[in-house]
């Protein structure tokens, strides 16, 4: 049993080439930072700092954000290089199939479901929290019962549904969301950032930073493994590299820029927010708008959640984009059913992969509570990063020779500090999880072994690479225009 197949560089190459035709090389560094901040700052800062402080780390988050920031930016260099040698729809899941083999790939690929699509389900129920506390300020109360999950003592939690299905709809449809729209919505919500900057530290009250790390320094690393979610979706930046004017330089300085950004803000509002109210008092999943509304300013309260909403509606289009992208590369690899890879003859989107991530990320959204969801999407995104790092460090032994625009420098010692980052980040994470991971990797490892073993282009041939020209037609559709911008 072949397991360790690998796909080859040359033929990823070739098939880059392929997808590149209608792409138009349009986007700058600006452009691709937006992308990065618009993928990147939502449930993260705008839901659980508060469930991380409460029950975590207390006002010590803010070191949870600096830790889990350091995590993240060791794992975006690594990215930055690989992205730029091998610009691929499929990310990580690509990056390990020409590195580490077929059934490393797909576990990667298995990871990134937990990666994009259940942080999707995470962000439908920020999302929803949200448009609750909005609705309370204008004067209005939405009953409990359907704007919760069972888990939390509700029935079922509505607006999560609603706004999945509706971004749904909006993805079937192929609306072309232009550069322009995904700044808006990021100025939108920087704006609603800002502005609780802005009111929040006129309300600060240094006794509320006392005790500074009321669970120690374990209860930081627990709430940086908690955190961490709010830095997945910079590799969205890595999967445009292919409408990158100049990706050598562009890519990386995108990442990185995005991953400043967003630390910098996140440990700012952190630590205002634990300084306006007891972090007691933060074990709420709109947070930020519970803490204007605590020291009396509900127009600031309304406002902050609707620049919230707009992005946390972002971070879902771009997470269920992401999603369908990841399920296409590995349809065309013929590690998932066809139907996964298929095109909408008119509308040239993958309709039945929107279709299946909508019901399943509502189904998420509606019945399961969000520490849960958001805890295994951390565990799904962390495990790829190792692989990623592994992967990298190998094809460096493996492809001296591939040209590298953004090469690492003292190699191997940044993916090195990566796995050892992640790996603890992953530790930190409750027990719980791990079990709920671990029955995850099982599934995969059966899917893979009665599925897509089998089915795979590589099946019945044992060499490290194939020939283009066996690739079956129905495997080399071109990959759908992206929409990466929003
Ligand atoms: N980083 C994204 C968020 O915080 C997934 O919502």
């Amino acid at each position: 049993m072949d397991i360790w197949r690998k796909k080859s560089i040359e033929n990823m190459l070739a098939e880059r080439e392929e997808n590149k035709r209608g792409l138009v090389k349009t986007l700058g560094v600006a452009d691709l930072t937006a992308l990065g901040v618009g993928a990147v700052i939502g449930t993260g800062i705008f839901v659980l700092t508060g469930v991380a402080a409460a029950n975590y780390a207390g006002p010590g988050v803010v070191f949870s954000f600096i830790l889990s920031g350091i995590a993240a930016g060791l794992a975006a260099m690594v990215y930055a290089e690989l992205a730029a040698a091998i610009p691929s729809a499929g990310s990580a899941y690509t990056f390990s199939y020409v590195s580490l083999g077929e059934m490393i790939a797909w576990l990667v690929g298995w990871n990134l479901i937990l990666e994009y699509l259940v942080a999707a389900g995470a962000v439908s129920i920020g999302w929803s929290s949200y448009v609750k506390d909005l609705v309370q300020s204008l004067g209005f109360t939405l009953p409990t019962a359907y704007t919760t999950s069972p888990f939390d003592g509700g029935i079922i939690n509505l607006p999560a549904v609603f706004i999945v299905l509706a971004i749904t709809g909006l993805i079937i449809t192929g609306t072309q969301h232009s550069a322009t729209a995904n700044k808006i919505i990021v100025i939108a919500k920087l704006a609603a950032i800002a502005l609780f900057i802005a009111l929040g530290i006129q309300h600060i009250n240094p006794a509320n930073w006392q005790p500074l790390l009321p669970y120690g320094i374990s209860g930081v690393f627990h709430g940086a493994a908690i955190v961490f979610f709010a830095y997945i979706g910079f590799d969205a930046v890595a999967t445009a590299s292919e409408e990158v004017k100049k990706p050598q330089k562009d890519l990386p300085r995108s990442i990185i820029l995005t991953l400043v950004i967003s630390t910098t803000l996140y440990v700012i509002v952190a630590g205002i927010l634990t300084a306006m109210v007891k972090y007691t008092a933060l074990n709420t999943a709109s947070p930020v708008t519970t803490a204007l509304l605590r020291v009396g300013i509900p127009w600031a309260s309304a406002v902050v959640s609707v620049g919230a909403l707009a992005g946390l509606t972002s971070v879902l289009l771009v997470s269920m984009y992401g999603q369908s992208r990841i399920f296409f590369a590995m349809a065309r690899d013929n590690l998932l059913p066809p139907i996964f890879d298929w095109l909408h003859p008119r509308l040239k989107t993958p309709v039945w992969d929107s279709i299946i991530i909508g019901i399943v990320v509502a189904a998420i959204g509606a019945f399961l509570p969000i520490g849960l969801v958001a805890e295994l999407a951390n565990i799904g995104t962390l495990t790829a990063f190792i692989a990623v790092s592994i992967g990298a460090i190998i094809l460096r032994r493996t492809k001296p020779d591939l040209h590298r625009p953004f090469r690492l420098p003292f190699m191997p010692v940044i993916p090195i500090l990566t796995i050892i980052s992640a790996a603890y980040l992953a530790i930190n994470l409750p027990p719980l999880t791990w079990v709920r991971f671990a029955v995850w990797i099982g599934l995969g490892l059966l899917v893979y072994a009665y599925y897509g073993y089998k089915r795979s282009n590589l099946a019945g041939n044992s060499e490290t690479s194939f020939s283009a020209a066996a690739v079956p037609e129905a495997a080399r559709k071109p990959v759908p225009p992206k929409d990466n911008d929003d």
